[in-house]
């Protein structure tokens, strides 16, 4: 049986810089002939990604925090059945831009819904896929909230305190599964918090003998080239001595 693939998720508040570190990781992956996928929440099906268009359009704001809750849980079930589950079963590393743990930190310690129903149902639209590694990018929000340059999403519009509550939201989780969730200071320089993702996340492929891909820098189309000129030189110089 072919190895399962490992997901690893990003998370923390608008503008800490989630999205910058989790594209470093995929491009890193990538340059390096990993088998990496790239995938982003909410979004990544065209179902999930109509959801998206509804949770984030300011036109919307006065959603209830439940209707809130069952549309990212709904664009969460279509992601992990399409994308998700498929990936991991051919044994890819799978990166996503935000997970479960949004959902925890933004709808109860930001919404303040019922953590045991937020719980229940988050595990139940993962169908209990859980990311085996997770980054939280934290920064205060005051800072996070002065990176942000384009027009503020619906999510990205909810008031300060809403936002500090998610930041303690997600440094709780990481304090409950220390294994699984790694803080990095968010307000180091980019390269600074990608060497120490990169060292985390290396460390972990290593535990879980998952490496670069078989099908080697070798077996590209330029090597193929390569090999057939030098097969045509030494044909050459071999007729010459005949
Ligand atoms: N470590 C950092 N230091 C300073 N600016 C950063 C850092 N990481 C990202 N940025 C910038 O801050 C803004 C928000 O970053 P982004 O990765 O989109 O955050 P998020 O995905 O968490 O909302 C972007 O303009 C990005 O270039
Ligand atoms: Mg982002």
């Amino acid at each position: 049986m072919s190895k399962q693939g490992v997901l690893i998720s990003f998370e923390g508040v608008d503008g800490s810089g989630k999205s910058t570190q989790a594209r470093m990781l995929y491009d890193y992956f990538k340059k390096h002939n990993y088998d990496v996928l790239f995938i982003r929440e909410p979004g990544g099906t065209q179902v999930s990604e109509a959801i998206r268009a509804i949770l984030l359009d300011n036109a919307h704001a006065k959603m209830s925090a439940r209707a809130e809750l069952l549309l990212f849980l709904a664009a969460r079930a279509e992601l992990v059945d399409e994308v998700i589950v498929p990936a991991l079963k051919q044994g890819r590393i799978v990166i996503t831009d935000r997970f479960s743990d949004s959902t925890l930190a933004y709808q109860v310690d930001g919404r303040k819904l019922p953590r045991r129903v937020v719980t229940e149902t988050n595990s139940f639209a993962a169908a209990r896929v859980k990311p085996n590694l997770t980054f939280i990018v934290d920064l205060e929000i005051a800072k996070a909230h002065s990176r942000l340059t384009e027009k503020k999403d619906r999510m990205e519009s909810s008031t300060r305190e809403f936002h500090k509550r998610v930041r303690r939201g997600f440094l709780k989780i990481a304090k409950a599964e220390p294994r699984r969730v790694k803080v990095v200071d968010g307000k180091k320089a980019p390269d600074a918090i990608f060497q120490e993702i990169l060292a985390v996340s290396q460390a972990f492929l290593t535990r879980r003998k998952l490496g670069p891909q078989k099908r080697s820098k070798w077996i590209c189309r330029d090597n193929f080239a390569l090999l057939a000129d030098a097969l045509t030189g030494v044909r050459r110089r071999f007729a010459m001595h005949q």
